[in-house]
Formats: structure tokens, C-alpha cells, sequence
């Protein structure tokens, strides 16, 4: 069997050839294990797990009289005794004595997930430890759907993608209505959306370790749909008010009519007030000419839709 000496990172060889190459190498100018030696003493310690930016610390026993031992990540040599091999700042020497051999890994991430070996050479015979080390990652929500604007029948897909170990679990729920539709998909499909399930959207990502949540406004838009017109008796000289309540997304614009002549704001001691849904004729001092058949149209770019109110005279 050839001896590679000095190279840091070992080929792709398998961990066992890689490990008997790394005893030869410590132990250079001393006997050579024949390949068929049965005396190693392989133990696997329980898996360690460490969440991602944390530090992990890495003890193997020592014991016995050693006289070389190392710990390696995969098949690169991270310390061999107290020299450091390793380039990796993160990674340093916390004890070496005849009890223990314990090295640091600090700030640890995703990629120093595996397994970490330590050999050890005694008089007697060669040992190695092996450790898995297990990265959790919190989740976050990386890909998320942004506010949407529909119209009333669309098909909508709502996105929420994340990242974490383990693997994050997906939930989405509509938070500002009543809540009846739940998803525990990535992708949440809304087939024909109707105005019901226009609201904020939560997606909630949960793995052991924390959960993530973000939220999505789905704007619904439909055309307006105004209440029955409530008729108005009014007494000459009296103030009178006629109501158009129209139901919209967007908001609707009002228009009023009187027999098909469209009535504007301050025209003939009348005022047309619009707040939100609600549009308002008042008439300040009613007089007979006032009476008759008054229209109110509420239109968005939707469509539109209208209502008739009678004005008549109420003589006391
Ligand atoms: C340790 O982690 C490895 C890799 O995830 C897994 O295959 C193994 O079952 C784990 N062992 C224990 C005891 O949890
Ligand atoms: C362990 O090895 C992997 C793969 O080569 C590498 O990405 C990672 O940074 C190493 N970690 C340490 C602490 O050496
Ligand atoms: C987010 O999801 C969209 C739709 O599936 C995909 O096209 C895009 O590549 C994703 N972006 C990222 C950063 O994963
Ligand atoms: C919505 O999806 C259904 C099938 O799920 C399809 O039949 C329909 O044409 C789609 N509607 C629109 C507006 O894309
Ligand atoms: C209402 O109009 C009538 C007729 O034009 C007028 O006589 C009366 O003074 C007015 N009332 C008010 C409160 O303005
Ligand atoms: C008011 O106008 C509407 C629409 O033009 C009409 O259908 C209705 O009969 C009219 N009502 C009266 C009392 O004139």
C-alpha cells in the first residue's frame, strides 16, 4: 500500500483507507499495521445535533498511552495531536491531555453537517470514534408570494417556499375573514376566487427548531351591487335624503339622475356626498318641482349597477 505523505485532503478513498493512510502517516519510522489488522476498535457515539451558528465540540477519549491521534472531518485531517491542519478559522483546539482530545467548531452551518472521526494510536492498538454531527436550520420563508389584485373568478396560486432542517411544514390560513379555508401545501390554489376569500393570507413554517411567518393580501375585485332604493316622503320646506349604499371592490363612483337627467353636486339646493359605499342626496328645502323618480348608478371598471327612489310629497 503506497504512503502519501502531506497532503491534507486525502483522496476520495473510502474513510477506512483514508484512516489507515493517516496512521501510517502519524506513524511514520514505526511498525506497519498489516492490512488485514483486526485489532482496531471502532465506536460510534450518539449523533450530535447543533443548531446552524452554534458552536459544537467534538471529545474523544485518549486513555491507554497514546501516541498519536487526530480528528478528522470526512477524509481532511482537522487536528493530528495539537498541530492544526485544518484552514478553517472557525475550528480549534479546546484540550488535548491523556483523559481527552476535544476541538471546537464554532459558528457551525449547513456544510459541517457529517460524520467527524477521531483515531487514535496507542501501544496496543489503533481506535477510532465516530460522530455524526447534525446541523438544524431555523425556517425561512424564501420565496413568498407578494399582494395580489383579482378579479372575482380568477385563479390564484399563493407561494410560500422555505428553507430549514428539518425540513420546515407548511400551513396557510386566511387570518382576516373566518378563517375557513386551510392549506398545508407550498402552493395554496384558489380556483375561481370568490369575494368571501379576499383577505390576508398567513403562511406559517414550522420545524422543531422555530417557525417563520408572512403574510399576502389577495384583493378581490368585483363589480358593484347597490341595496333597494328606500322611497322618501318629504313635506314641502323640509329637508329630505335619499340613500345608495352600493357593495364594491374598488370602491364605487356615484351618479344620481332624476328622470334620466343626471343631477350634479350643488345643483338646485341639492348636495351629493359620497363617503366609501355610501352615496347621499340631500335636498335642503324640498319644493314640489323636487318631487318625482330619482336614479343613483354606482359603476367601478367592473360594471355597474343602479336603483330607483320615488321623492313624494307628504301634506300634513
Ligand atoms: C444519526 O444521523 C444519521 C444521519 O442523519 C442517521 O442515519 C442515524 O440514524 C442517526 N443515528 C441516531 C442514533 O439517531
Ligand atoms: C467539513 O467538510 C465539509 C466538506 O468538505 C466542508 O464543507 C466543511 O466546511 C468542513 N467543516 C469543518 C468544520 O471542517
Ligand atoms: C420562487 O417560485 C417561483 C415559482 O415557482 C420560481 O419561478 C422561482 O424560481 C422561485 N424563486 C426562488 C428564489 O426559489
Ligand atoms: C381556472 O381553473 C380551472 C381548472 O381548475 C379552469 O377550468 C379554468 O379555465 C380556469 N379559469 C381561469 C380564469 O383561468
Ligand atoms: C324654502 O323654499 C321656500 C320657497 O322657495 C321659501 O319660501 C322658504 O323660505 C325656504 N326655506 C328655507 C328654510 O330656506
Ligand atoms: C322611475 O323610473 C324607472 C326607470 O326609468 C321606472 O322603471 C319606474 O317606473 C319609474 N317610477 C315612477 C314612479 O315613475
Amino acid at each position: 500500500m503506497p504512503v502519501r505523505r502531506s497532503s491534507v485532503a486525502f483522496p476520495k478513498c473510502s474513510l477506512l483507507v483514508s484512516l489507515r493512510i493517516l496512521l501510517l502517516v502519524l506513524h511514520a519510522g514505526s511498525p506497519v499495521y498489516s492490512q488485514g489488522d483486526s485489532q482496531s476498535d471502532n465506536k460510534v457515539m450518539d449523533n450530535i445535533t447543533v443548531r446552524q451558528g452554534e458552536t459544537v465540540f467534538l471529545r474523544c477519549e485518549q486513555g491507554d498511552v497514546v501516541t498519536h491521534t487526530a480528528w478528522l472531518n470526512r477524509s481532511s485531517i482537522l487536528y493530528a495531536g495539537e498541530d492544526k491542519w485544518s484552514v478553517d478559522p472557525r475550528v480549534s483546539l479546546v484540550t488535548l491531555n491523556q483523559e481527552e482530545f476535544t476541538i471546537k467548531i464554532e459558528n457551525v452551518d449547513m456544510t459541517d453537517e457529517g460524520q467527524y472521526v477521531c483515531a487514535v494510536q496507542t501501544s496496543s492498538r489503533p481506535r477510532t470514534t465516530s460522530v455524526h454531527v447534525l446541523v438544524q436550520v431555523p425556517p425561512k420563508i424564501i420565496n413568498f408570494s407578494r399582494d395580489i389584485v383579482v378579479n372575482e373568478g380568477s385563479n390564484v396560486t399563493l407561494m410560500c417556499q422555505a428553507s430549514g432542517k428539518p425540513e420546515p411544514s407548511i400551513s396557510w390560513k386566511l387570518i382576516s375573514n373566518s378563517g375557513d379555508l386551510a392549506s398545508d401545501d407550498e402552493l395554496l390554489e384558489i380556483s375561481s376566487i370568490s369575494r368571501q376569500r379576499a383577505g390576508v393570507y398567513e403562511c406559517t413554517a414550522v420545524n422543531d427548531i422555530d417557525t417563520d411567518v408572512q403574510t399576502v393580501d389577495i384583493t378581490v375585485n368585483y363589480a358593484p351591487s347597490v341595496s333597494e332604493g328606500r322611497d322618501a316622503g318629504v313635506t314641502p320646506g323640509q329637508r329630505g335624503v335619499l340613500e345608495c349604499e352600493a357593495d364594491a371592490v374598488p370602491e364605487a363612483d356615484f351618479e344620481w339622475y332624476k328622470d334620466n337627467r343626471r343631477i350634479f353636486n350643488g345643483f338646485d339646493g341639492m348636495e351629493i356626498i359620497n363617503t366609501g359605499s355610501l352615496s347621499k342626496l340631500t335636498f335642503y328645502n324640498v319644493s314640489d318641482g323636487d318631487y318625482g323618480n330619482y336614479t343613483c348608478v354606482a359603476i367601478n371598471k367592473l360594471g355597474s349597477s343602479n336603483t330607483n327612489f320615488l321623492l313624494y310629497g307628504e301634506y300634513l
